[in-house]
């Protein structure tokens, strides 16, 4: 089976995490293509799929000729449909203003803000088609900032505009638009956040990625006359 008897979901960040545990909530029903850095990442977590294929770009790499154009000249000839996108690449970037160079700012602002653009816009006819779903991955950080992570915030911040905007502007063509915030989650990134902060990584304070996608499914499932726009999710009791 592939893209052309089954509706598609193109996820970026796949491989790892709470992109992941997405890709496998759908897999019984949808043909995925997986998104993700290298070769070497997309490609045993393809290989695991009933229906899937790769897109390896290294979502920083977004100039002309870059990793990402070539990989996007690739993909979206081949998907007539996307009923479902899901950003959920990211880079943290932690640290304070005061520590982080100009390099790391581009780097992340580019695989957070600047990628999520490029996707969308190449893949928006397909998502016209499908009257389809773009999920952004944002973050309890893309709706209060704080010390320390003021660039991932940034990044987060600008998610939600362009979430927003472009829900503007795709309501006429039926495209709906979601923006799923999470709390802190039990992920490689959070093992970063917290060798980041200092102190012991205890995973029961921090969401489990099932507890993320099940958030998700509310976008992914909805009614056919409703839009789940903004979704909070949050450890309990925390
Ligand atoms: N973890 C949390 O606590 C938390 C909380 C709120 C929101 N979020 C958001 O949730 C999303 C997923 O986070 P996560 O915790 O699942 O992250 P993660 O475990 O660190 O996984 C990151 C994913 O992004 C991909 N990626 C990173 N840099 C890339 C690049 N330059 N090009 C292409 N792909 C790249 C990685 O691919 P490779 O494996 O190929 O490197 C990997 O699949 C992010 O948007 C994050 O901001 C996370």
């Amino acid at each position: 089976m592939d893209s052309t008897t089954r509706p598609v979901a193109v996820i970026t960040g796949a491989t790892r995490g709470i992109g992941l545990a997405i890709a496998r909530d759908l897999a019984d029903t949808h043909h995925l293509v997986i998104g993700g850095r290298s070769a070497d990442s997309v490609g045993p977590v393809v290989a695991g799929f009933p229906s899937a294929e790769g897109f390896v770009a290294d979502l920083a790499d977004g100039g002309p000729g870059g990793s990402l154009e070539t990989a996007l000249s690739e993909l979206v000839p081949r998907l007539g449909r996307v009923d479902v996108l899901v950003h959920s690449a990211a880079l943290l970037g932690a640290g304070s203003v005061a520590e982080l160079d100009p390099a790391t700012w581009s780097e992340v602002l580019a695989v957070n803000v600047v990628a999520v653009a490029g996707i969308t816009r190449a893949l928006l006819p397909a998502l016209r088609s499908a009257e389809g779903l773009v999920l952004m991955v944002n973050s309890g950080s893309g709706l209060v900032a704080s010390a320390g992570s003021g660039l991932y915030c940034a990044s987060k911040f600008a998610l939600r505009a362009l979430a927003d905007a472009l829900r503007e502007e795709e309501r006429p063509h039926g495209v709906r638009v979601t923006s799923l915030h999470p709390g802190r989650v039990d992920t490689d990134m959070q093992h970063e956040l917290v060798a980041f902060e200092g102190g012991d990584y205890d995973p029961s304070r921090y969401l489990r990625v099932e507890s993320v996608v099940r958030a998700a499914r509310l976008a992914i499932d909805a009614a056919p006359d409703a839009a789940i726009e903004m979704v909070s999710v949050r450890p309990r009791g925390r």
